[in-house]
């Protein structure tokens, strides 16, 4: 254990000499339990799309024409936005030949995932075509494609400059006036780049004397208009963010490192950049990439990015989720942090890295840095002085160019820590929008996809993330590989390798009642006291003034704004129980929010606790074992979220003393007339036979559970640490249905859990706080 944990701790000794945000968080505060959970069984509202193909990986939502475009894996279709199962789909077949699937075999490459079609790009190309890209086996091919017609030109255009050679490799491209610009690892050069093609000045990264780029893996690129209500004349800028391997840590050669370390990045260009004349001829002169960190040295590797706001630069941000290094592969967690533009535009102003042929390691820039500055964009006050497009710098400027591609100072995440460390959960990919509630803020809205198949809903709070929701959309198990929005259609489209699924944004009528309304925090539902409904707050935003204001919403706190209200939900009806003494009794009440705390009321004010006075408390009901007539009285379960007290169930529970046994009339049973020795062999016969239940029944239990668990079983969590946390002696714990060796997720224990899972308690991951993000505060 020790030897492996070494090398961890050297790395932060490492890791903490990098200038950057403190790295003394409490992580376990930044873990969130999603408040609901939806198993795939209790999905609603969903529609599905699944034609012959596979690898539905590629997404382009029309909003104007209201259609889905789906890149997969030897097809695309055009699916009807609004419902992409409504069958009116069409579809273009476009499979690599047999021999071109055979060659690809002959080349040793995977005749079962590799040497098919794999659509990767696509994108609007102009008002009447589609452009698209696959990788055809092994020899990509692109095709511009008639969006009206929907079917395959009858020539293909050469894409081994646009499009990876390798289903799986990092890729991420975009059509920009015209323009491609794509960036990935193009098989026959085997360097990645960042090129654009398809245009009159024709562009890529340098690779002589250094590398600009290193094994980059690329995850997402946007274009980021900058030019618009620019004071100064700049230019729209294209940003890059990928994973590479980190050149500057450690010792190492000029273009080469020994270092594995890899760390991620955020690189742009300028959308005018024409290249030089005579330096960097045909290559980016505005090329700069810095350093992103989220949360180091754990989470390093990037696996979706996306962008709110890029049509106005100012309030351009960016959300990114990481997940472990790739030395943690076998271990699940994730963080999520945001940036923004502002703070990369810093950075990119800022000092340069330089590669220092004395020590042979990259130290910071201490020179004169050469005028206009290196790597920035052609702005009026550059045009003034002769300088109207990247052709006319000076030499100087290009040769700095060349060999300063790196700037000193990482981008640090807003806040300078993650909003989010989950543990056991791998995201794959994330979206997100801004939703602007009737009463005037905004709120970020992401929705977050895992490696298994389930989405995550969460809003952006000031202090960290709410997961409002984690709903399983795939049956079996699979990652998640594209989401994309439509405000238009209120939908959430989730490509994966099975198919394609649509989910409404928001279902505001799940909330029954106005405390529920508001625990939720769903910035796109509020409590409408006026017709007594949790209602999409995007409906109430189109009427009158009037009932505008009147709509109840918390998101910042999630509990205030009910008081008032009288819509508390119709009372859950009294059942009525009756036991006889001596008998055991479990009074069922399941908790539909993962945070609520479950509490029993006997009699209305007596709490009742775990372990006493024979109750046993757990997530789904209340056990009284070897009932008492004092155990009569009336049972109250209630949720206790967030301060609030909501009744889930009532019982009536009335014991009544054990009446005598039916008489043992003695002279009558021929079992008293038995000889000892025979009643002995019955005895024994019985015993067996309730071994052998025993058994069966546990087996039966075991293989329940492994079903379950293989299927993502509804997810209970425990709130052991919150109640501990709450000052009350109420302990979730499950009193029955609980499978063998399986741990509630707030109980597990500090350091590396039991199935190797991660808690961000062990010694690297921050000093451990007991509280949950949501933690219910004291109820009166
Ligand atoms: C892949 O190649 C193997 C061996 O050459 C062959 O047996 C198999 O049928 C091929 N599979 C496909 C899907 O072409
Ligand atoms: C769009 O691009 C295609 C392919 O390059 C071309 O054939 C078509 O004429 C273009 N359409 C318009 C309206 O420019
Ligand atoms: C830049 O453009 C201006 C006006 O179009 C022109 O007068 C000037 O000669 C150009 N400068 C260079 C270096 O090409
Ligand atoms: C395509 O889907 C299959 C499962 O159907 C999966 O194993 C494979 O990794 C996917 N390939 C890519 C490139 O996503
Ligand atoms: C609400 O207003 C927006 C534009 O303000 C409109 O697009 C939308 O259709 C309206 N929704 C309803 C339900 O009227
Ligand atoms: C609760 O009330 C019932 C009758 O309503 C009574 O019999 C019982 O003793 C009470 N239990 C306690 C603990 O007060």
């Amino acid at each position: 254990m020790w030897g492996r944990l070494w090398p961890f701790l050297l790395s932060i000794l490492i890791a903490t000499a990098v200038p950057g945000p403190s790295l003394r968080r409490p992580s376990r505060e930044l873990d969130a339990t999603p408040r609901m959970t939806i198993p795939y069984e209790e999905l609603s509202g969903t529609r599905h799309f699944a034609g012959q193909a596979q690898n539905y990986s590629t997404l382009l939502l029309e909003e104007a024409s209201a259609r889905l475009l789906v890149g997969a894996r030897g097809a695309l279709f055009s699916l009807s936005a609004n419902d992409i199962g409504d069958g009116a789909h069409k579809e273009i077949h476009w499979e690599a030949s047999p021999e071109m699937q055979s060659k690809c075999h002959q080349k040793g490459k995977n005749n079962q995932t590799e040497c098919f079609n794999h659509v990767r790009f696509l994108q609007r190309l102009n008002s009447t075509h589609l452009y698209a890209c696959g990788t055809h086996a092994f020899q990509p091919l692109c095709a511009a494609i008639d969006a009206e017609a929907f079917t395959l030109p009858t020539s293909f255009e050469e894409g081994k400059e646009k499009c990876p050679y390798d289903p799986a490799r990092g890729f991420t491209g975009l059509i920009i006036d015209g323009g491609l610009y794509t960036a990935t690892r193009y098989e026959f050069r085997s360097i990645p780049d960042i090129r654009r093609s398809r245009h009159p000045h024709s562009l890529r990264t340098e690779e002589t004397p250094m590398h600009w780029l290193n094994d980059a893996e690329f995850v997402f690129s946007v274009l980021v208009r900058e030019s618009k209500a620019s004071a100064v004349g700049d230019d729209d800028k294209v940003y890059y963010f990928f994973t590479e391997r980190a050149t500057e840590e450690g010792s190492g050669s000029f273009t080469q490192s020994r270092s594995s370390h890899r760390v991620a990045r955020v690189a742009r260009v300028c959308k005018g950049d024409l290249g030089g004349k005579k330096i960097l001829q045909k290559k980016w002169t505005s090329f700069l990439k810095a350093r992103l960190i989220c949360h180091i040295p754990l989470y390093e590797t990037l696996r979706g990015v996306c962008s709110l706001d890029a049509e106005t630069s100012s309030r351009t941000h960016f959300y990114a989720a990481f997940t472990l290094s790739t030395q943690w592969k076998t271990l699940e967690a994730s963080a999520i942090c945001r940036y923004d533009l502002a703070e990369i535009q810093a950075v990119f102003a800022g000092p340069y890295m330089e590669y220092q042929d004395g020590s042979r390691r990259w130290g910071r820039y201490e020179g004169g840095v050469p005028e206009p500055r290196p790597g920035s964009c052609i702005t009026d006050s550059l045009r003034s002085q002769g300088y109207n497009s990247s052709q006319d710098l000076p030499s100087l400027v290009l040769d700095f160019v060349k060999l300063h591609p790196l700037m000193a100072r990482p981008v640090v995440p807003t806040r300078g820590r993650p909003l989010l460390l989950k543990r056991n959960v791998r995201y794959t990919h994330l979206t997100g929008t801004p939703v602007t509630t009737p009463a005037g803020p905004t709120y970020d809205l992401l929705f977050l996809g895992t490696a298994d198949g389930w989405i995550h809903k969460a809003v952006v709070l000031g202090s960290g993330m709410h997961i409002i929701e984690e709903t399983q959309v795939f049956r079996e198990p699979q990652s998640v590989e594209n989401l994309v929005i439509s405000l238009m259609q209120h939908s959430l489209y989730v490509g994966a390798p099975s198919g394609v699924i649509q989910l409404p944004l928001s279902s505001c009528s799940r909330y029954r009642s106005c405390y529920d309304c508001i625990l939720a925090r769903d910035p796109y539902c509020g409590w409408d006291p006026g017709t007594h409904a949790c209602m999409a707050a995007t409906t109430i935003a189109n009427r009158s003034q009037g009932s505008r204001t009147a709509l109840i919403q918390d998101i910042e706190r999630g509990n205030r704004g009910c008081e008032s209200s009288r819509d508390t939900g119709p009372p859950p009806p009294l059942k009525t129980r009756s036991v006889l003494r001596g008998d055991d009794v479990l009074l069922p009440c399941d908790q539909p929010s993962n945070l609520a705390r479950a509490l029993w009321l006997l009699n209305g004010s007596m709490g009742l606790s775990d372990g006493q006075g024979g109750y046993r408390v757990g997530v789904d009901g209340l056990l009284v074992t070897d009932a008492q007539p004092e155990h009569s009285g009336n049972y109250g379960c209630y949720a206790e979220e967030n301060g609030l007290r909501t009744l889930l169930a009532s019982y009536s529970l009335v014991v009544r003393p054990a009446t005598p046994a039916p008489a043992p009339k003695a002279p009558d049973t021929p079992g008293a007339q038995l000889a000892p020795d025979v009643r002995l062999l019955y005895v024994l016969a019985i015993a067996a036979l309730g071994g052998l239940c025993l058994i069966l029944a546990s087996s039966l239990l075991y293989v329940a559970c492994l079903r379950e668990g293989r299927r993502g079983r509804r997810r209970k969590y425990s709130l052991g640490r919150a109640s501990r946390a709450g000052g009350s002696a109420v302990q979730l714990q499950t009193v029955s249905g609980q499978c063998p060796g399986e741990e509630d997720e707030g109980d597990e224990e500090e350091g590396l859990g039991p199935g190797g899972q991660l808690s961000p308690d062990h010694p690297w991951g921050g000093s451990p706080s007991p509280t949950t993000p949501t933690a219910p505060t004291a109820t009166s």
